[in-house]
């Protein structure tokens, strides 16, 4: 029998609402009922382009009984102040990352779900993609051994190079870590478990910047946020992760993870997408090759992960990009700027469930296992 919709509104309709508009609308588990935004301009064209029934106000959002969920994509510093609100109208909240830019704010939206018996999910889904499931699947039948360890790198000359309005990047809760970390962490902790301990060192190279294109070129920016950060990451179950972010570099290093096996290395995909190349070299076959990816969703599927959300609430079962990752995730990146302040290995106060893989073989837009 099919599962009945869940009545979701979409708030936040800037640059990232396109995509999640047109997925969310294909998704058969979401009924996306109404578009929101403090711009009610914004609100109203994303509701026409994706016949969206109706653009209304956040506060008629969180008034309408009706609408069960709340796909919140505004600016990092809104994440929890919305969250939360939708939470206390009794809905479930499917946030952009960060979960919050606060670990008191991360835990609030937790405990507030929690007390309500509503769920929180948070980005990235791209874990959820055809290329690191892949990986994941791989790693389980042991392809590469016991995994000892991971290098991920996320190295680019930084936003002020292509971002018309970058400011905001540069600013605390953001910066190389907090913005692109979440994919790379989630990622790692998607194939390996929760971090027990971490380290690292940051630094800002340039504390004063300037945007170069758009109308806003010329502008200053000061530089608050660390903006390139080496961390190591000790997880529960053994490996240990270097993990490399930056936004002060001229250019990255290829590949964008490899996880290090007693057998064999996996080349994994860009975290940031759901796709390939996944690569495996092993013992005997040191030049490796390519690997077919046996599961669905390898192109852009930004909502997967609230369209999961939406059969666990259908069915009882856990939602997989779950808000509890994404804390601990919110928490391994504070912990490594402690670590950097303090000079020392910080212990990390919480953990997480591995998530569940999905199976092979499901169908596009279809995940109800
Ligand atoms: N731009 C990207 O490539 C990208 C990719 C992945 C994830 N994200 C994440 O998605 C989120 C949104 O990014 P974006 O690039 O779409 O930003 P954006 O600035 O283009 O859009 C944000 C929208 O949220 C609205 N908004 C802000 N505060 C609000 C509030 N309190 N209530 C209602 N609406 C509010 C703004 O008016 C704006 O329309 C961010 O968390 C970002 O980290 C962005």
């Amino acid at each position: 029998m099919a599962l009945e919709p869940v009545r979701t509104a979409v708030v936040g309709c800037g640059y990232i609402s396109d995509i999640y508009l047109k997925n969310a609308t294909t998704w058969g588990i979401l009924d996306v009922v109404a578009c929101a935004d403090l711009d009610m301009a914004r609100a109203a064209s994303q509701a026409a382009k994706y016949n969206v029934p109706r653009a209304i106000s956040v506060d008629e959002v969180l008034d309408d009984p009706n609408i069960e969920m709340v796909i919140n994509l505004t600016i990092p510093a809104a994440h929890s102040i919305v969250g939360l609100a939708a939470l206390r109208a009794g809905k479930s909240v499917y946030n952009e990352k960060p979960l919050a830019i606060s670990r008191e704010d991360g835990r609030l939206l937790l405990e507030e779900a929690r007390a309500r018996g509503l769920r929180v999910s948070c980005a990235p889904d791209t874990f959820l993609g055809a290329g690191l499931q892949t990986c994941r699947a791989l790693i389980d039948e042991g392809a590469i051994g016991q995994p000892v360890g991971a290098m991920a790198w996320m190295l680019t000359r930084g936003p002020d190079h292509w971002h018309p309005d970058p400011a905001f990047l540069f600013k605390v809760g953001a910066g190389p870590l907090f913005d692109m970390g979440p994919y790379y962490l989630t990622a790692l902790i998607s194939l390996f478990g929760p971090v027990r301990r971490v380290t690292g060192s940051t630094r800002i190279t340039y504390p004063e910047r300037t945007i170069r294109s758009g109308p806003k070129a010329g502008t200053p920016i000061t530089v608050e946020a660390p903006t390139h950060i080496a961390s190591v990451l000790d997880f529960a179950s053994g490996p240990i992760a270097t993990l490399l972010t930056s936004f002060d570099v001229w250019d990255g290093y290829r590949p964008h993870v490899e996880v290090f096996g007693s057998r064999g290395t996996l080349g994994v995909p860009d975290p940031n997408t759901f796709g390939g190349p996944v690569r495996l070299q092993r013992d005997g076959d040191e030049e490796g090759s390519e690997i077919a990816l046996p599961f669905a969703h390898a192109e852009n599927s930004r909502a997967i992960g609230a369209a999961d959300m939406a059969y666990a609430i259908r069915t009882g079962r856990p939602h997989r990009a779950n808000g509890e990752m994404a804390y601990h995730v919110l928490d391994v990146m504070h912990a490594v700027f402690e670590a950097s302040d303090t000079g020392r290995h910080v212990e990390l106060a919480s953990t997480c469930e591995r998530p569940a893989p999905l199976p092979a073989g499901l169908p596009e837009w279809h995940l109800d296992a």
